[in-house]
């Protein structure tokens, strides 16, 4: 299972791909309304902080000819690759788009997803990411993780080259839950994945070897 980071702020992405195994960055409306930038500055600031890692742009256009467009216009202008995904959310349009796009030449990433079915078709319809909403899910009386298995199997079974990006997390659990499922990838806030990877325990842990080992360790390291 791969992580990428489910936030626009650059201090936590610097942080983020400092110090642990990313492999993306994803983005949506709401999380780039939290910096107070407009898409032209803060793509190109994530950009200078991941390198060629996977980030996932979402459109915001109503029509299938427009996300098409969308899709093209944030790759020519911020010059972006094979590691650019376009997120499109599985509207009518966006069902659509998702083929058009990828006839295009460009990555996707098929976003707002509740459901099974939802993620099937747009897997049939090209998504090279499905992205499930798994506390979306939990708050609504359904259950993510169920939700996330599904799409595994179904992905499986079919034998598609479809991956499933697990997102909308609150927390840890919910993510060791999605992992158990066979799922091939996670997005997460700063908060939850720096939860995630650590463990009062250890800190404790490494306080003690300290301690333990500050009369013994006596070869100098430099
Ligand atoms: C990521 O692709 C989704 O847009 C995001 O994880 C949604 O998370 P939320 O339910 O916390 O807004």
């Amino acid at each position: 299972m791969i992580y990428l980071a489910d936030t626009a702020n650059i201090a936590e992405i610097k942080d983020l791909f400092n110090y642990y195994p990313m492999e993306g960055v994803t983005t949506n409306p709401t999380i780039l309304s939290h910096e107070g930038k407009p898409l032209s500055k803060i793509v190109p600031e994530i950009l200078e902080c991941i390198g060629n890692k996977m980030i996932h742009i979402q459109t915001i256009s109503d029509t299938s000819e427009d996300i098409l467009k969308e899709a093209k216009k944030y790759r020519d202008i911020f010059g972006l690759k094979d590691n650019y995904y376009v997120k499109i959310p599985v509207t009518r349009e966006g069902f659509r788009a998702i083929r058009l796009v990828k006839d295009a030449g460009m990555n996707v990433t098929a976003t707002a997803i509740f459901t099974q079915p939802q993620a099937m078709i747009a897997a049939n319809a090209g998504a090279d990411f499905v992205a499930p909403y798994v506390n979306r899910l939990d708050n609504i009386v359904s259950h993510g993780i169920e939700v996330v298995s599904d799409i595994v199997k179904g992905i499986r079974l079919y034998g598609l080259p479809t991956r499933v990006l697990a997102a909308s997390f609150k927390n840890v659990d919910q993510i060791y839950r999605v992992s158990l499922t066979g799922c091939h990838s996670v997005t997460a806030s700063y908060d939850v994945l720096i939860a995630l990877m650590s463990h009062p325990m250890t800190d404790r842990g490494v306080i003690d070897f300290e301690k333990d080992g500050a009369m013994l360790y006596d070869i100098p390291i430099s």
